[in-house]
């Protein structure tokens, strides 16, 4: 049960679902040590949120941040309980594989997976001793993948394989780990991700440029379509306190309906393509 003294960590927390999560989290009583990269972000949580929010300097693509983070919660915790951490942290990647630069999905999987990997692994003894929860902000397409994000699902399908690893280590542990799985949220990710994909448009080749010029017409009509739909981050930020608080937390708390998934995987490879790409309004071969 959370008394006043129960903190959280939330990485991310100067945007979108982490953002979200810190605010949903401070209503309901917790303390929340925020991850954030700039000062900017944390002078605007302190103002806004004063002594039950924490901010602390955090990339989770750096060590030394991570370090920084343990130090800070073993001198601000105290006799206080870590009641979880939430990986809010994240990037969002779209481009055809064929655009796709080994940096930029390096950068992915160090943000995505590893940086994960890194401040949870660094809270773990805090997390063990207090038997507190981790929660991990997947994403749908970390169930599925689609042509032109395939890199991002690359990252959110490692994410939800070291989280499955991770609850099933730590159940005896009494540390519970949750993954959501978001569909599309109205978070500032999506004017970032306009600027990647104009980004990795431009540093293309003509002739793939023009080899893909109608399919990235379709998947960019898509995302856009998608955006269109986005739920709120407060609809993502419930889920994660539910998450958090839950007598029984779920190990998915997932937007994509289960028996979606399913007929999905019961397709064989070839039929799950063609309706994955005729579903992005892409032709497969063939037709
Ligand atoms: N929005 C969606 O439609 C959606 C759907 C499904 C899943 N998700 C997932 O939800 C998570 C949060 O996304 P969001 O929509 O809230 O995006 P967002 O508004 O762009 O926020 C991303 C957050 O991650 C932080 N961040 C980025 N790189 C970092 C790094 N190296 N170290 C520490 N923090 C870093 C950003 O910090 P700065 O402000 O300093 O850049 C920001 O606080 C991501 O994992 C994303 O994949 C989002």
């Amino acid at each position: 049960m959370k008394t006043p003294s129960d903190w959280v960590v939330v990485t991310g927390a100067s945007s979108g679902i982490g953002a979200a999560s810190l605010d949903a989290l401070v209503q309901r009583g917790f303390g929340v040590f925020a991850g954030v990269r700039r000062d900017r972000a944390a002078g605007a949580l302190l103002a806004a949120y004063g002594r039950r929010v924490v901010p602390v300097r955090l990339d989770v693509t750096k060590e030394g941040d991570v370090l920084g983070l343990v130090e800070r919660l073993r001198r601000g915790l105290r006799a206080r309980r870590l009641h979880g951490l939430v990986n809010a942290a994240g990037l969002a990647f779209a481009a055809p594989l064929e655009w796709t630069q080994p940096a930029d999905l390096a950068r992915l999987l160090e943000v995505n997976v590893t940086g994960v990997f890194r401040v949870t692994r660094a809270a773990l003894p805090r997390l063990r001793a207090d038997r507190g929860r981790v929660v991990n902000v997947s994403s749908g397409a970390g169930q599925l993948t689609a042509p032109g994000t395939a890199a991002y699902s690359a990252s959110k399908f490692a994410l939800e394989s070291l989280s499955d690893g991770l609850r099933m280590e730590l159940s005896s542990a009494g540390v519970h780990v949750s993954l959501i799985e978001p569909g599309p949220v109205a978070t500032p990710l999506w004017t970032r991700l306009e600027a990647q994909m104009l980004r990795a448009e431009r540093a293309a080749s003509p002739s793939s440029r023009a080899a893909w010029k109608e399919p990235w017409a379709q998947v960019r009509a898509r995302l856009a379509q998608a955006r269109a739909l986005a739920a709120p981050a407060s609809a993502v930020a419930d889920l994660v306190v539910e998450a958090l608080t839950a007598e029984r937390p779920r190990a998915r708390y997932s937007e994509t309906p289960k028996a979606e998934l399913v007929a999905a995987y019961a397709m064989d490879d070839a039929e799950r393509d063609r309706q994955t790409l005729l579903a992005w309004g892409l032709t497969p071969a063939g037709s």
